[in-house]
């Protein structure tokens, strides 16, 4: 069964993401499988303020890699800094790692908690993705170019709606390694 990849692990200060991100078959998602797995994450809690999620659908291994081009090309040229974007240097850096579906959630642009609301969904979605044996990966490489005017209008993003989460979707060639994590500081207040 595929290993999910969400750990919070700080990529905002690496360069390189985990070289085993998964590799994933060419075969597509079956979209009954893909509706399942986005009525798990919309069960995520949310704050009151919050309607129903919004996830937007992306199907196509071609379609997507060159989404992942453009995303390179739109971090390269409006990148706030290097840091943490040096990848959109490398040709061989893949933003959606050749999957054949990328769900996008975003949440309602004035409402503030949106950010957590859809990271519980992206949780949900990664939980449920590897209860389903598929192997999904959170991705955010694409945000800067997913987050601009022209592809939320390409996208057909809503304007009152904002994406804060992308994750990759496929069936997984392999199960990463598990990476293991410093106990966490507790203070006992
Ligand atoms: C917020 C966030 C953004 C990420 N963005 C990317 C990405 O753009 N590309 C990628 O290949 N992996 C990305 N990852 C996945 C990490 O590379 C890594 O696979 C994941 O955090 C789990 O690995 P670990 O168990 O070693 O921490 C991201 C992970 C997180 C939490």
């Amino acid at each position: 069964m595929a290993r999910n990849r969400g750990g919070i692990n700080g990529y905002y200060y690496r360069d390189t993401y985990a070289p085993i991100d998964p590799d994933y078959e060419s075969r597509a998602v079956e979209r009954e499988i893909i509706a399942e797995i986005l009525w798990d994450a919309a069960q995520a809690p949310t704050t009151p303020l919050s309607g129903p999620f919004l996830f937007h659908v992306i199907e196509g291994t071609a379609r997507i890699a060159d989404y992942g081009e453009r995303a390179k090309q739109y971090a390269r040229e409006h990148r706030p800094g290097s840091v943490g974007y040096s990848w959109a240097d490398k040709s061989d850096f893949k933003v959606f790692l050749d999957a054949p579906v990328v769900i996008v959630i975003s949440g309602h642009a004035d409402n503030s908690a949106s950010v957590q609301d859809c990271n519980r969904a992206g949780q949900n979605l990664l939980l449920s993705t590897h209860a389903r044996g598929l192997g999904g990966c959170w991705v955010g490489a694409p945000m800067l170019w997913l987050r601009s005017l022209e592809t939320r209008k390409e996208l057909g993003i809503a304007e009152a709606f904002e994406p804060f989460v992308a994750i990759t979707l496929g069936y997984a060639t392999s199960v990463p390694p598990s990476r293991s994590r410093e106990r966490p500081e507790i203070v006992w207040a």
